[in-house]
């Protein structure tokens, strides 16, 4: 017969999981970590108790914004509780990384699970999930057939019926900076000219509001994340968003542009360890998956098995680094700026 405690084993074994390694049982012993979070969903959470249960290291978590976070981690320097920052958007991640707030990490499973150009090349920060920047047409006013690629949404037929979010997204930003590197400057910049002319409306503040816009018929084309029509679509924000979505079609532009949310261990962290373990717990598979479907976004690899992004179809990444979409940042909207983006 079984004692209780070897059938929790043997249960955690049937569930396809490791034993816990010796190091893990050592630093399990009264580690607790710090994580500073620029992503702020109730799913997370249970992913960090999956964590704490499989490892016995605790997740002190803190939500907040991504600069915000930034700018905390600045203010406190050494004396940071903070072991984990996570953000949203290569960009900020390339940004913390320049600021000198991550510490690389060592990690032969990062490596395996998180694809080269989804993290940085010293190791600062990791990838952990993906989303793509989309068009959303509304079929009663543009033919989704004619968008094929980002180019496409400066074509003159398209004169006011494009919607844009503003140059102050960080979305827009890191896709101007992905189109800077795939197609250098003079392209991008007639590119960002043309679409500037087909806007004829504001300048949006935010993606789900564009949706919408979108949806109603007040614009025929925008550019928006996948997972916000996500949302949508799933009902969080109530069922007249939800009707307006299923009026949209998307579209992926190929190659389509792809995004990050990831982390890294921060500079002041003693706990490199057990910092290094909980991302690689995120960026596996397992929780990598989790981690994805909290948000309506693609994990690292494939596409995942939420249903709602199965019916918008596959895409073909454009396999930009999103190192090198950070490293262009203040090209990019310095290039927007010049050119009429508000
Ligand atoms: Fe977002």
């Amino acid at each position: 017969m079984l004692l209780p405690g070897a059938a929790a084993l043997s249960a955690v074994v049937v569930a396809g999981l490791q034993p816990p390694a010796r190091s893990q049982t050592a630093i399990s012993q009264a580690v607790e970590i710090g994580v500073y979070s620029g992503r702020h969903y109730n799913t997370d959470k249970a992913l960090y108790r999956e964590f704490t249960r499989r490892t016995g290291i605790k997740v002190n978590l803190l939500e907040s914004k991504d600069d915000a976070l930034i700018e905390r981690l600045r203010t406190e320097g050494n004396r940071s509780p903070a072991d984990v920052l996570v953000l949203v958007d290569a960009a900020r991640l390339d940004k913390a990384a320049d600021l000198g707030l991550f510490q690389p990490a060592r990690s032969a499973s990062l490596m395996r699970d998180v694809p080269l150009n989804l993290r940085d090349s010293r190791g600062r920060w990791f990838g952990l999930t993906r989303r793509v920047r989309v068009a959303v047409v509304n079929p009663k006013l543009v033919n989704p057939a004619t968008i094929r690629t980002y180019a496409d949404l400066a074509k003159p037929k398209l004169k006011g019926k494009l919607c844009l979010r503003d140059s102050k997204s960080v979305y827009n930003q890191s896709l101007v900076a992905d189109q800077l590197i795939l197609r250098g400057e003079p392209a991008t910049r007639a590119w960002v000219r043309g679409m500037v002319a087909n806007v004829t409306q504001p300048f949006f503040t935010s993606d789900t509001p564009l949706a919408r816009a979108v949806a109603k018929g007040d614009c025929g084309v925008g550019l928006v994340n996948t997972y916000y029509v996500a949302r949508m679509l799933a009902g969080d924000s109530g069922n007249a968003d939800k009707a307006l979505a299923q009026q949209l079609k998307v579209v992926f532009p190929n190659p389509a542009h792809v995004n990050i949310s990831g982390a890294g261990v921060t500079k002041s962290s003693r706990n490199l360890e057990a910092a290094t373990k909980l991302i690689e717990f995120l960026a596996s598979p397992t929780g990598g998956r989790g981690y994805a479907e909290a948000n309506n976004e693609y994990p690292l690899k494939g596409y995942g098995n939420n249903p709602i992004l199965k019916g918008f179809g596959t895409f073909k990444a454009d396999g930009v680094s999103a190192e090198q979409m950070g490293a262009r940042n203040r090209q990019a909207v310095n290039l927007m700026q010049t050119n009429g983006w508000k």
